[in-house]
């Protein structure tokens, strides 16, 4: 009897830390200042284990001892924390069962990805285009109090997934058959992962040759960094351009001053507004797009655009998928939800600051007419990552038909 009432109270409590951190997905979603966040997200830690410590008392004390439980003696206080348990226990097994089974749409046609580990040296190197530093510990982890969350065993924040991602997309343009775009997403410069690593991701990028480089939020953390970005996002160039949105921890520094930094560097700023590309022939332009809502600007307004044109979206959050479908927008790049950082074994990720929780944490998704993809960005406000490799992605879009002209 006493096993089962522990191994209940485990499953419980592992029930209720999913319910609470679904609660604080969606509050994180919203436009809060940084002080509530790290409030809630200090209550949300902090009550797990309080969570599961009265549960066990409050069941001993009543039973004196868990031999003889008896469910006519149980509080409402008692039963309701067993009930918000087994209800967060249903929502675990259900994100457990969607992580598992999650599979790329069918219109991703070819996937060609490697991991690069920029730690390593010597005769360990993975890749004849990176040149590692010889001494990684100095020269790609920063001073300060989080170099020692940098430094756990096993902390992938260090390597990078470089892909490219291939989707048929069959209302682009032939003409725009095979049109590539690289996605860089939330760097977050603060200082514990050093200006290096992002140079060495920015080496990447540029060998990828994309016909335009897009960035989707969340560059710093730390204007004293403002500097980083002239030698690292400020070397790539695309023959279609460069276009940037901000994101929530740009809103939470000087977004006019990060907006100007991005401007003069060659990057265009595409928050709440559409534009038009154009190839070098009589093709129909494309539009692309950017959104910065909930925390800046407004939705961008598509209404002189022709129903027809083919639609690129932009957008911080991938929250805003549900509009983007609405607008019939092709494609919608998104970051912000960093993969999760961390995915334990099994479960998947458990933090995203998503009103649809972990849902769209990253990758690819179909939802009709709209393919989202979301990218697990390349570093966090916290630098660590377990089972969630920092990413660069290029996406070559195909119309399912051939002569192309990029
Ligand atoms: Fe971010």
């Amino acid at each position: 009897m006493t096993g089962l009432i522990l191994g209940a109270v485990v499953l419980l409590s592992a029930g209720y830390a999913k319910l609470s951190s679904m609660i604080l997905n969606r509050l994180l979603a919203v436009t809060l200042p940084t002080w509530a966040n790290k409030i809630l997200e200090i209550i949300q830690l902090l009550s797990m284990p309080a969570y599961g410590v009265t549960l066990l008392i409050a069941l001993y004390s009543r039973n004196a001892g868990f031999g003889g439980l008896n469910w006519q003696t149980i509080t409402s206080g008692e039963l309701a924390l067993i009930l918000a348990g087994a209800i967060g226990f249903g929502f675990l097994v259900h994100s457990t069962i969607a992580f598992q089974s999650y599979r790329p749409p069918l219109c991703e046609i070819a996937n060609d990805s490697r991991i690069i580990d920029f730690r390593t040296s010597g005769t360990k190197r993975v890749s004849d285009e990176v040149t590692p530093p010889d001494d990684w510990h100095t020269a790609l982890v920063g001073p300060g109090p989080r170099r020692k969350i940098a430094l756990l065993p096993g902390n992938q924040q260090f390597s990078l997934e470089v892909s490219t991602k291939t989707y048929s997309l069959p209302r682009l343009p032939k003409a725009w058959d095979g049109l590539s775009i690289v996605q860089l997403a939330d760097t977050h410069f603060r200082g514990a992962v050093t200006r290096k690593y992002f140079e060495l991701v920015c080496e990447q990028a540029r060998g990828l040759k994309p016909d335009l480089f897009v960035f989707s939020g969340d560059l710093f953390d730390d204007m004293e960094l403002l500097d980083w970005l002239q030698p690292t996002l400020g070397q790539l160039k695309a023959p279609l351009g460069q276009y940037f949105i901000l994101g929530n921890h740009d809103w939470y520094l000087d977004p006019n001053v990060v907006r100007q930094e991005y401007e003069r560097d060659g990057w265009i700023d595409l928050s709440s507004r559409c534009i038009e590309l154009h190839t070098s022939n009589s093709a129909p332009p494309i539009v692309i797009a950017g959104d910065e809502t909930p925390w800046m600007g407004k939705h961008p307004d598509l209404s002189h655009v022709s129903p027809e044109t083919f639609r690129i979206l932009l957008s911080h959050t991938p929250d805003n998928v549900y509009w983007a479908r609405k607008q019939k927008y092709d494609l919608m790049l998104a970051g912000h939800t960093h993969g999760g950082q961390i995915r334990l074994p099994l479960l998947g990720p458990v933090y995203a600051p998503s009103r649809y929780g972990c849902r769209f944490t990253s990758g690819v998704f179909w939802l009709d007419p709209t393919l989202l993809y979301v990218s697990r960005g390349i570093s966090g406000r916290e630098p660590i990552r377990y089972n969630c490799v920092p990413e660069l992605t290029k996406l070559v879009l195909r119309s399912g038909q051939s002569s192309s002209i990029l």
